[in-house]
């Protein structure tokens, strides 16, 4: 096979660029190769490890800024069923604060809490939703919608962080964090059932 040297290289690229600058007689503009990219962070994770003790950080956020905004959501939902299902999640979440302590000890890691952007936006958003209803069951139809957007947030955490506590050997991590995506899988399908079995029911015929 005929390899193409480094002349016929050349002359090719050669006749390339005159070809474009013969069509035109603007040039255009430079893009940089690194445009979009994002910089790492002084404190950037390098590897999997220093991932999952960020994601517990931010964990570790998300449940206490939760332990402070659910007996908002309580006080504002009508149907004792709701504010009772609220209300066992606050102790749950209580529970799961301490357990993540327990992961950052059974990592050898400080314990530290680093703002979840995410829960942040989503209890905002709890709070716009909860303006935008009429107290009643509509409100707490709401309710229910802005609470298992959270869960399904937290679930998606703690499964994401527990696949990697496995690969990593950590498992007295692994068994903290899944004992938690339990909790959160189960508060997730209690409000589902709350919700078809009467909540939105009632939201609709009002
Ligand atoms: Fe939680």
């Amino acid at each position: 096979m005929a390899k193409s040297t480094s002349s016929d290289k050349k002359s090719a690229a050669t006749s390339k660029t005159s070809s474009k600058s013969a069509g035109s007689t603007t040039k255009a503009p430079k893009k940089s190769a690194s445009a979009g990219k994002i910089r790492p962070e002084k404190d950037a994770a390098e590897n999997l490890r220093e991932f999952l003790v960020d994601g517990i950080k931010d964990l570790y956020w998300a449940e206490k800024a939760l332990v402070k905004n659910l007996p908002k959501m309580a006080k504002n939902a009508t149907s004792p069923k709701l504010v009772q299902a609220i209300n066992k999640h606050l102790q749950e979440t209580e529970t799961q604060v301490t357990r993540l302590e327990g992961a950052f000890k059974a990592l050898g890691e400080k314990v530290k809490a680093q703002k979840c952007d995410a829960m942040d936006g989503l209890l905002k958003e709890a709070e716009s939703i909860m303006k935008e209803t009429e107290p009643g069951a509509v409100r707490d139809a709401a309710i229910i919608a802005a609470a298992q957007k959270v869960e399904h947030y937290e679930i998606a955490s703690y499964g994401t962080m527990a696949t990697y506590a496995k690969l990593l050997g950590e498992k007295e991590a692994l068994n903290l964090l899944k004992e938690t995506l339990g909790e959160e899988k189960n508060c997730d399908t209690d409000l589902t059932k709350l919700a078809i079995s009467e909540i939105n029911i009632k939201a609709k015929n009002s």
